[in-house]
């Protein structure tokens, strides 16, 4: 089946999800991102790879890090972004999706970087865009229902990779909601794909879904066990807006199990990093002296993810170039 993410000479042409990136289309774009890190320390923190471009960011369900950091990696970018005010756009008076994606293609959008909480809105959109556009436009996705949030799975590995330096004799774990995580799915893609021996889910079985196995996953119900040596701690929030019925007796039982203390963290290896794609919720899942402490790497994403969105947005525009 033809993978809507690449064009007909299996190029990127949009971001969609991380299963079925190779690893080294992964790499390429960790790569990519690497000079975008430092052009932050720079007194001119712009670069002209995407002058004249126009990116449109539609975000029709929250955000704080994902909206503003593709915002920056615009900005830095040399684009001009708009930022669409979903509340404020005529959606609000019926207007549909695919009604709203033309009218703004037809201001010369360049690309759309789309969050929204229906799983596959975005992969639904470039398809439509592949028809009308003849793939003049891209679309990237910042996170849709349950399904897939691949810079965040791309920010993630580029911190485990700046941390770590190998894929390939590492033991990570990912602790909390995984059913309803996107993020999860997106790094067990991403982190299976750039070899990672050992991944390791841990949550109450009403939050691990059935096929973790069938994805070589190795799944926990007691963190303590699943924490043991471990190099990598990926915890994650509960999702409630997207739980159905009560899946955890209430917030403080899940804290005391699946919340990751100090104790708990003792556990891991001593140089194990903890991270969270945010946002967190303090004594729910993580306490703060963990959160705060010197082994969380928890901003050093968000300020990665800047550059790595960047280096989606040149890759996306070097197919486009190239076309
Ligand atoms: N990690 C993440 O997607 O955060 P936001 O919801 O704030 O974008």
């Amino acid at each position: 089946m033809h993978n809507p993410q690449l064009n007909k000479q299996g190029q990127l042409q949009h971001l969609l999800t991380i299963e079925g990136l190779s690893r080294s289309m992964i790499h390429h774009i960790l790569d990519t991102a690497m000079p975008f890190v430092s052009l932050a320390d720079r007194e001119v923190k712009a670069v002209p790879l995407l002058r004249g471009y126009s990116v449109f960011n539609l975000f029709f369900e929250n955000s704080t890090r994902t909206r503003t950091t593709f915002e920056i990696a615009g900005k830095r970018l040399s684009a001009d972004v708009v930022n669409l005010n979903i509340n404020a756009s005529s959606t609000s008076k019926g207007e549909s999706l695919l009604d709203t994606i033309d009218n703004l293609a037809a201001m010369n959008a360049d690309m759309f970087v789309v969050r929204h909480a229906e799983s596959g809105a975005p992969t639904f959109i470039a398809q439509h865009l592949n028809r009308t556009s003849n793939g003049r436009v891209s679309v990237i996705n910042a996170g849709d229902g349950r399904h897939a949030h691949p810079t965040q799975g791309l920010l993630d590995m580029y911190t485990i990779r700046h941390y770590k330096k190998d894929f390939t004799n590492l033991r990570v774990a990912i602790v909390g909601d995984i059913l309803h995580s996107r993020v999860a799915r997106s790094d067990i893609h991403a982190l299976s794909t750039l070899g990672c021996p050992e991944i390791r889910a841990i949550g109450p079985k009403t939050l691990l879904p059935s096929h973790l196995e069938s994805l070589g996953v190795h799944c926990y119900t007691d963190m303590k066990e699943g924490l043991r040596d471990v190099d990598v701690v990926m915890m994650l929030r509960l999702q409630n807006e997207r739980m159905k019925g009560a899946l955890i007796p209430s917030a403080q039982e899940f804290y005391k199990h699946y919340g990751l203390t100090e104790e708990k963290l003792a556990l891991a290896k001593p140089d194990a990093i903890v991270m969270h794609p945010g946002p967190m919720n303090r004594g729910v899942e993580i306490d703060s002296a963990v959160a705060d402490g010197p082994r969380a790497v928890i901003l050093n994403q968000v300020t990665f993810g800047i550059a790595v969105r960047m280096a989606v947005m040149s890759v996306l525009a070097s197919t486009r170039a190239s076309a």
